[in-house]
Formats: structure tokens, sequence, C-alpha cells
């Protein structure tokens, strides 16, 4: 009999199915990808069935490569794109509106005003978060200003909230649990990190009745059972992680100051800080990495909105190049001198802007631009900002040795190396890109009793290539100066 775990891996423009082996070597993988709707300037939305349809999807795909009577499914571990709000209706199972997705900035007018409140360092002190609309609470709160007798509903108790983990269970397990895991819940803005509960004050604030809100886990957890119609037989799930908090876990960042940065829709940078929240003074996120056994462990995130996401509006936008793998070449037949910025703040600025209102921009275009130097451009601006984030870090007095980087990206050399450069740090390759989706089978072996510990997880990370900086300072500090001034431009404001 061979075991498998399956890891459901729900990201914010596909969603992946893996099949790890107990060794923790992917087995077989499939992907799908799904519809984005962008209804007016600042909307993103995801149809919450297409995102079931394409977990299902893939399910069954993935599912056709094992054989029934030599392989078994042993445990599944979801890790999902975080702050999606969903609410549906608890009876007929029905969303009342599209998943307002984590990058929508339609409640911006909201957080103003609850800045203006002077409610940022209440909020900042019991949830670890900044106020944004990045975040579920204010999403929450306008699909129940917005949807027609969706408060009355709430109150009543008809109407539950989840983001996409919560969402996928309650699917997965034909409405049975309404759960959702301590990471999770710690991007809501209506979590304590410090209490581990949902926080009553919060809850009044934004608006948001508590009937409406799952029960929080821990990380490695009996979520429940997902029906054997999904699988074809009964299978526990054991997992639950938001997608960032399974990465830094699948990179084994179990020691506090070490650090990962996974390049995929966004990009965001994780830093274990242990049993301890770190409260920033430079506008970095607290935030629960994981929690075991009742005990949490916490993390100073930065989150950038747009990574690959401006590769992809390249590639689909304006259609300068058909495959993202093309911008290596091209990067590497492009002088560093090329003069171009782009800041691409298609939606807002995340860490450490924090500029809702922030629109994306070219700078510095000539008669001898060309595709090259825009793609090239587009490619830094993903370095630039995290060095934006490694300089906050700094600041913060937290210094990580080595970046551990993982996510679709990461297979571009090009883009590594001038990383690294412009970080003046080593950056670590692991030999399995698909560290979230590790990750959560991780945690999901771990109470399977498959792994037996965190440090025989540690012990069999691989590094597929160490890149290491090759770039003068005066040359990384003039680069970086140029992104600077660039942000300036776009900043809401700015010049
Ligand atoms: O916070 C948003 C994040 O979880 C989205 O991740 O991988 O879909 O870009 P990804």
């Amino acid at each position: 009999m061979n075991n498998y775990i399956l890891s459901i891996d729900q990201g914010t423009t596909s969603s992946r199915s893996v099949l790890f082996d107990l060794d923790g070597n992917i087995a077989y993988l499939e992907q799908q990808e799904f519809e984005q709707h962008f209804p007016k300037d600042g909307y993103v939305e995801h149809k919450p069935e297409d995102i079931w349809a394409s977990v299902q999807q893939t399910i069954t795909a993935v599912m056709k490569h094992l054989d029934p009577q030599r392989d078994k499914v042993i445990a599944i571990g979801i890790t999902n794109q975080r702050e999606t709000t969903i609410v549906w209706d608890k009876i007929t199972g029905e969303p009342i509106y599209n998943a307002i997705v984590w990058q929508d900035r339609r409640t911006s007018e909201l957080c103003n005003r609850l800045r203006v409140a002077e409610k940022e360092d209440l909020i900042i002190k019991k949830t670890g978060l900044l106020i944004d609309p990045y975040f579920s609470a204010t999403k929450i709160n306008w699909i129940l200003e917005n949807c027609p007798n969706a408060r009355e509903k709430a109150e009543k108790g008809d109407l539950i909230f989840g983001t996409v983990d919560t969402y996928l269970l309650w699917k997965l397990t034909s409405g049975k649990e309404h759960r959702t895991d301590a990471t999770n819940a710690s991007r809501t803005m209506l979590f304590n990190i410090h209490t581990q509960e949902w926080d009553s004050e919060l809850l009044e604030l934004l608006d948001v009745p508590v009937k409406m809100l799952p029960e929080v886990m821990d990380t490695s957890d009996d979520f429940g059972i997902a029906d054997e119609r999904y699988l074809g037989y009964e299978v526990p799930i054991l997992a639950m992680a938001g997608d960032q908090q399974a990465a830094l876990f699948g990179q084994t960042c179990f020691q506090s100051g070490m650090a990962k940065s996974t390049y995929g829709t966004g990009c965001f940078m994780m830093v274990n800080t242990g049993d301890k929240v770190l409260e920033s003074k430079n506008r970095l996120l607290s935030t629960v990495a994981y929690r075991l056994n009742g005990k949490p462990t916490y993390a100073l995130e930065g989150s950038i909105f747009i990574a690959g996401a401006a590769i992809q509006w390249l590639r689909d936008g304006l259609q300068l190049i058909q495959k993202a793998d093309e911008t290596e070449l091209l990067a590497n037949n492009t002088s560093l001198d090329h003069g171009i910025y782009m800041v691409p703040a298609f939606t807002g600025l995340g860490a450490p802007y924090w500029d809702s209102d922030a629109r994306g921009a070219i700078f510095g275009l000539t008669r001898d631009t060309g595709i090259k130097e825009i793609v090239t451009a587009g490619l830094q601006s993903v370095c630039f900002q995290t060095k934006d984030l490694q300089k906050a870090m700094e600041a913060d007095g937290v210094r990580p040795q080595v970046l551990k980087v993982d996510g679709g990206m990461v297979i571009n050399s090009w883009l590594m190396q001038f990383l690294s450069d412009v970080l003046g740090a080593e950056v670590d390759r692991s030999t399995i890109s698909e560290t979230t989706a590790l990750g959560v089978a991780y945690l999901a072996g771990l109470k399977a009793g498959v792994f037996p510990s965190l440090e025989s997880l540690a012990a069999s990370w691989n590094c597929d290539r160490r890149f290491v900086p090759n770039m003068t300072k005066l040359k990384r500090d003039e680069l970086y100066a140029g992104w600077c001034n660039s942000v300036k431009k776009v900043q809401s404001g700015g010049e």
C-alpha cells in the first residue's frame, strides 16, 4: 500500500491539488486557473463556484493517477489565498455575493474613517495588522451593508462568513464543519492574536455579528472528514493554513529569525519571531505563523500586492510577451542602465507604504525604450519591493542571514540573482518550489503521525541553488534610489 497526503492549494489565480508521498516528495500535481473579475476600479472578485469547481476538478484529476487497489490518501491539508472573504447562506449554501479578493480596495473609505477615529493603535495592538482594505473585516462589513437583507439575516444567524479555507472545508464536509485555523483567523482584523480569540470590541467596531464566524482551530487539527464523493472514500482533513504561513512551514523556518519570501501573485516576506509578537514600528504586520497544540508561533510579515501579477499583466494586458518564462532571456539581454522604473501599484501599495489610493506607473520612457526594458523593469520592481520590506525589517531590528525563496517566479535565475544583488544578501532557492503545498502536507502529516517532529522536517530541506550578491554597493544604492523616487511619484499624497 502506498500512502499519500493531498494538499489543496487554493491560490489567487489558480487552484492546485498535489499528492505528496510520505517522504515529502511531489508524486502528482494538477492545476487549474480560474477567472478574475474586475467590475470597477479597485474591485477584485472571484466567483465562489469557480473556486470550488476548480478545486473539485483538480482533486478528480490528481486522484486519477492513483490505483485504488494500491494507493491511499490518508490525510488532506488545505492552504489558501488569505483574507479573501465569502459570506454564504447557512441553509441553502449559496454565497450571497462574490468572493471579495484580498487585493480589493473598495473599503478604503471605511478604512479612512477608522483611521480618523483613531482606531489604528487598538487594531495594531490586538491583531498585529494595520487598518487596510486588504484584511477581511471591512469586506464583511461591506457585504452586510450592500447586499439586500444581509445584515438582518446575519443577526439571525442565517449567514456565515469564511475565508477560502473555511469555505472549502464547509464544501468538502457537505456543510458539516464551519471552522478556520489560527493563521487564517489572524488575517481578518477581528482576531486577537494574543488571546487567540475573536475580539468582541473589534466585532462591535466593524459591526460583524459573532454568530457568522467560524470556530478557530490549531493549524494541525481535526477539521472534519471529506465526504466520500470527492476522493472515493472518506478522508480526514488534518491541517489548514494561510498560503504564506504554509510556505514558511514548507521552508522549515521553525527557528526565530528564519525568513522566506514567496513570489506568487503578490510577494510575501515572513520572518519567524518565535513566541513573541513583534510590534513593528515600520508598518509591517505581526501574524500567527502556525499554532500547534494550542501554542502560537508568530511571524513578522511584509506584504506586497503585485509581483507575479505584474508579469501576468505584461503578458495578458500589454501582450508584450507570450509566456512568463520569456522574461529571463529578455532581462539577460538588457543593460542595467536602462533607466526605466515600473511601479506596479495596480491595487494600491502594500507594506510598508499602505497606500490604497496609489496607482501604477512606468517612468523614464525614451524613444529607444523597447519591450525588453519594460519587461526587465517589471521584474526589477519585484526585487525593489522586497528591498523595501528588507529595509523595514532591518529598522525593526530583524536581520535574517539568508532569505529562502519559493513560488512560481523563482525559476527565473536572472530575477533571483538581481534579488540577491539588490538585497545585498544570500538568497536560497529550495529544491521543491511548491513549498506552500508542502507546508500544509507537513502540517497534516504531523497530525496524522507520519512525520515525527519539526526537527526531522527541517533536516529534509534541500537547497537547489544559493544566489550570492555580485553588485557594488554604489550600483545597488543608485538603482534603489531611482526606485524610491518613482514610488514617491505614485503615492496618493505624493508629487
Ligand atoms: O494575502 C494574500 C496571499 O495569501 C495571496 O497569495 O499566492 O495567491 O499570491 P497568492
